[in-house]
């Protein structure tokens, strides 16, 4: 038999094991509730739908998702962080029976990857925050409700029950209670509170394309969505007849402005002013679990343990806040040393089934992946949030069964080593992450 010969055969076994598997956890296509269209089958990974998306959304809502702030330092770390570590392999371990699932929060989960919030995803597709939650529930996987959507909580955690909610907080004790009560009356059981944003992230890409709050229809911002048609019908158009103009549905207690509405949300500095008082406070009012995210140091995972947080997100906003804050999978292992015994979660660059087990290995508990699901969101609604989900989830199994475990929890450091950075130089000499593709 030739080496192509045994190639062949190999892939038809694994995709049989990998369409086994899928029928079992976190696979779209096993809920029968979610149509994944035809068309879809082209993307075979999640950066697959970052060129469509680019294609099919005006130039301003592009920049705003793909961009970071001011020279992009960050987001090319969080990705480049990846690179710093390559897997160590066991084999002969008859890891067949691979099952990547997880228990966060006393909750089981199909796969220990999840949504993270993105606002204005209702901009990128219709229904943009219920396609990505709906596609998360059926896949059994967390979601996580952005504060700054534009689709009101209650209708998302009627959709989608289990949906996380992320809120930036208002600087003001009553407006904080307040919130709380309407995320708690609409059924969310987690709360996440973004810790990274005390003034808006130098946005230079969004300034270049005029993209703002409120959005001013300028000519070139209207040639923008007039010349992207297939969104501006089937997102832009669909959303205005059908549900009107978009408004910031949950940054406060009561519905926000519209997108074209003048308004001061973050109430003029006073949100600037908030510390760890507000975080005590948060946990006196929640009673469901209690996530910070943004964490970045060690000292800051300490002191939210002593708020009564129930776990951290490590996070540098996926590089759109501080440009050259660390990368979360740099801070990881001292962060987990530092809250042995509470999640930590990790967010930033994630894109592949082995950096969810290489930030597994450092002692995640947990990933979030932003961008993609936004991109597949926008390219093929609640299908395509599923087939990103799929394919993900296939991944991670795929990638489980090679590097030699049945289950996430086998996962330590023994599984990683650190590449120094003359060995990752000559290997992006080489052409990095795409070189094989003609
Ligand atoms: C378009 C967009 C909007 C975002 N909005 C929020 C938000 O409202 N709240 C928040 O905590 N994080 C927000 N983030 C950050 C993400 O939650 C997450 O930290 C980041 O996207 C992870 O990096 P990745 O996109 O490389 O996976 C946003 C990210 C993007 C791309």
């Amino acid at each position: 038999m030739t080496d192509t010969q045994s190639a062949a055969g190999w892939q038809r076994n694994e995709a049989a094991a990998v369409s086994r598997d899928s029928s079992t956890a976190a696979s779209a296509k096993a809920d029968s509730r979610i149509r994944i269209a035809e068309h879809l089958n082209k993307y075979l990974c999640l950066d697959d739908f970052e060129a469509a998306a680019r294609k099919k959304l005006p130039r301003m809502l592009y920049g705003y998702a793909a961009s970071g702030t001011e020279t992009d330092a960050s987001i090319r770390q969080n990705r480049d962080s990846f690179k710093d570590y390559a897997l160590v392999t066991r084999v002969l371990t008859s890891a067949i029976h691979r099952d990547p699932k997880c228990t966060l929060f006393g909750e089981n989960h199909a796969a220990p990857f999840g949504i993270a919030p993105m606002g204005a995803a209702a901009l990128f597709a219709y229904r943009g925050d219920v396609a990505m939650a709906e596609a998360a529930k059926a896949a059994n996987i967390p979601m996580v409700l952005s504060g700054a959507s534009f689709t009101a909580m209650e209708e998302v955690q009627r959709a989608a029950p289990g949906t996380w909610f992320q809120a930036y907080l208002p600087g003001h004790p009553d407006q904080i209670r307040r919130l709380l009560e309407r995320v708690s009356a609409a059924g969310f059981k987690t709360l996440v509170i973004t810790a990274d944003v005390p003034v808006p992230g130098n946005r230079e890409v969004d300034k270049q394309n005029g993209f703002n709050v409120p959005l001013k229809l300028t000519p070139r911002i209207l040639w923008d969505g007039i010349s992207h048609p297939s969104w501006l019908i089937g997102t832009a158009a669909q959303t205005v007849l059908r549900r009107g103009l978009p408004h910031l549905e949950n940054y406060r207690a009561v519905r926000g402005p519209s997108v074209l509405a003048r308004a001061d949300i973050r109430g003029g500095g006073a949100v600037d002013r908030m510390g760890w008082p507000e975080i005590h406070l948060v946990r006196s009012l929640w009673k469901g679990k209690l996530v910070l995210k943004g964490i970045l140091c060690a000292a800051d995972a300490a002191q939210a343990r002593e708020c009564g947080v129930d776990g951290v997100i490590i996070s540098n906003h996926g590089g759109r806040q501080l440009d050259g804050a660390v990368a979360p999978l740099h801070v990881l292992p001292a962060i987990k040393a530092a809250i042995p015994d509470l999640p930590v979660m990790l967010d930033g660059g994630v894109r592949r089934g082995t950096d969810v087990i290489k930030a597994l290995a450092l002692g995640a508990d947990f990933v979030f992946v932003g961008r993609p699901f936004l991109y597949a969101a926008s390219i093929g609604g609640t299908g395509g949030v599923a087939r990103a989900i799929a394919l993900m989830a296939e991944e991670l199994k795929r990638n489980m069964s090679l590097v030699g475990i049945s289950r996430m929890s086998e996962l330590n450091a023994g599984f990683v080593m650190p590449i120094d950075a003359a060995m990752r130089r000559t290997w992006s000499e080489r052409g990095g992450e795409t070189a094989h593709r003609p």
